[in-house]
């Protein structure tokens, strides 16, 4: 059921409110030096293998950069790049699938950078100041190998693993998580049978020492150009995938146990 508009005053559909929130934003000169200068002293985290030992209800870790990557063409995966409409995304992914797509969007352990004499991981794709803080999330609708519904996956991309971590609140389902399925019954029936959904969250807690408000415009950037790197090797693994705006951060911190009150859920890639 939507809420309707007569029960409330809608100051965010106003395009004013819209072009007054761009014009704040823009980077433009005299706001570029004011705001958005990155700062030049800051420090850089990244994860390492103390983070899982701190993360509570470990139940096991799979490794994804020993895992070998198919030869494919980029030019053809570009070409071939589509969103499939989510009754159509009903293909089980099989686990050494799900390990390349990881590998091939994200990291492969292979390029690092330099910053003060602390060695850097870097990326399969771009992120301002190699800050990275779009966090990665995997939700199961099927069991796989090492992957199953009932359990949460967080992907570590600095080191190359993904860790698999109890579910604290088994009540919610993985419709739940899709914002269509509360109000649009034919989507709700479809999305019953996506079998995963790769959800991504940005922690802006350690971009914004250098970037301070910009770093929300960085990170919404840095969002698009993970989704587009998972898409593409998604379609060069034979496989589809749909990216939805609609991914609710409140369910998705109520099943991700460990997103914290620095993260916050904003894209999802549902794959079939
Ligand atoms: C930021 C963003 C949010 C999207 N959200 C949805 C969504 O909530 N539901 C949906 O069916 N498609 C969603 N899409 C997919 C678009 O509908 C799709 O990309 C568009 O129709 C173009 O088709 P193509 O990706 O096959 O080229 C989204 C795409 C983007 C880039």
């Amino acid at each position: 059921m939507k809420l309707s508009n007569k029960y409330f005053e809608k100051e965010k559909n106003d395009y004013k409110y819209l072009i007054d929130s761009l014009r704040r934003d823009v980077p433009e000169y005299p706001g570029w030096l004011q705001d958005f200068a990155p700062e030049e002293e800051y420090q850089m985290n990244f994860k390492s293998e103390k983070d899982i030992f701190s993360m509570a209800d470990v139940v096991d870790i799979k490794d994804f950069w020993n895992v070998d990557l198919p030869k494919f063409n980029l030019a053809e995966a570009l070409v071939l790049r589509e969103s499939t409409e989510i009754s159509k995304l009903n293909s089980i992914w099989s686990m050494e699938e799900i390990l390349q797509l990881m590998k091939m969007a994200l990291s492969t352990g292979k390029r690092y950078k330099n910053y003060k004499g602390q060695k850097i991981p870097l990326r399969n794709y771009p992120s301002g100041g190699a800050q990275y803080p779009v966090n990665i999330q995997i939700l199961m609708n099927e069991d796989v190998g090492f992957f199953d519904k009932s359990d949460n996956y967080y992907v570590f991309p600095d080191i190359g693993k993904i860790v698999k971590a109890k579910r604290n609140n088994l009540k919610l389902r993985f419709t739940d998580i899709f914002a269509s399925s509360h109000y649009n019954s034919s989507l709700a029936e479809s999305i019953k049978k996506v079998p995963m959904l790769i959800v991504l969250s940005i922690n802006l807690k350690d971009s914004f020492e250098k970037y301070h408000y910009y770093a929300k415009e960085l990170a919404y950037i840095e969002l698009g150009h993970v989704a587009q790197n998972i898409q593409l090797s998604a379609t060069a693994l034979g496989r589809h995938s749909l990216p939805l705006g609609g991914i609710l951060d409140d369910i998705g911190r109520e099943i991700f146990n460990q997103i914290n009150d620095n993260e916050f859920i904003v894209y999802g890639i549902a794959c079939g």
